[in-house]
């Protein structure tokens, strides 16, 4: 197969199987990009529930699943999310514009700034988002001291799941992006999802069959950013080099 071969859209569970297991996982890999521009058609359940059950083989800390997703389908929340994204570009997207000016990768940036305008300007209509939260807490102990890697510990419990489910949306032919924008009020989207405090959001990956294709990305050399035993011996080499 083509690494950007497009794939139509299916809700057929022995096709949706089977493009599970036709792809090679380093081709997964290499080709999972954020696609945010998505058709507004409807993405069956038949099609969400693999890659759910394949978030839920993920590691988590203490092996505490302690994961909640929401899928969301319902136009008004949908609506409601797609405002809070638009006044956070607002200042997030205004701010970035202006950091990545003169820079030598304005022009790769600035592909992707355009991008996630279309999927700001489009939210409402994408198909189906699915919010990624971790409930209980921080799973502090009480009266032993935070270690200082404690929000890593915290949150290192979701973005595997978040990773598979990418991943499988990709062997599937279903467009993808992980976005944590409209999630930038926690109170608010508390409310809006109707979420009890010991549930947090932390992401969202919205879902839809795509307009453009998957395929391989721009990413940094490995041996920039590989270092041998500490911290600036870079005489690790790649298999590449
Ligand atoms: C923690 C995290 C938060 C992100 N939040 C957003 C977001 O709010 N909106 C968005 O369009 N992309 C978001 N992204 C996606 C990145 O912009 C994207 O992964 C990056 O530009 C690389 O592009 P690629 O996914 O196509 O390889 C986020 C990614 C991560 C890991």
């Amino acid at each position: 197969m083509d690494e950007r071969t497009t794939l139509t859209p299916t809700s057929d569970p022995a096709e949706i199987e089977r493009r599970l297991a036709a792809i090679p996982l380093p081709q997964a890999m290499e080709t999972q990009r954020s696609i945010r521009r998505v058709l507004s058609d409807p993405v069956d359940d038949v099609v969400l529930r693999p890659l759910i059950r394949l978030a839920l083989e993920a590691p988590t800390g203490s092996n505490g699943q302690n994961w909640e997703f929401i899928v969301v389908r319902d136009a008004a929340v949908r609506r409601s999310l797609a405002g809070q994204y638009r006044r956070a570009w607002k200042l997030y997207g205004g701010i970035g514009r202006r950091i990545i000016r003169g820079k030598p990768d304005e022009e790769q940036m600035l592909r992707i700034m355009r991008s996630v305008q279309w999927q700001v300007d489009h939210f409402e209509d994408v198909p189906v988002l699915v919010v990624c939260c971790l409930s209980g807490g921080h799973g502090r102990v009480p009266f032993v001291p935070n270690p200082p890697n404690a929000n890593s510990m915290h949150y290192g419990s979701i973005y595997p799941s978040v990773q598979n489910l990418l991943l499988g949306a990709r062997a599937i032919g279903l467009g993808a992006s992980l976005i944590t924008l409209p999630l930038w009020s926690t109170l608010f989207a508390r409310r809006v999802l109707g979420l009890p405090l010991s549930v947090e959001p932390c992401c969202i990956v919205a879902l839809g069959w795509p307009r453009g294709r998957y395929g391989p990305k721009p990413r940094k050399p490995t041996e920039e950013v590989v270092h041998l035993d500490s911290y600036g011996n870079r005489g690790w080499m790649s298999e590449r080099s």
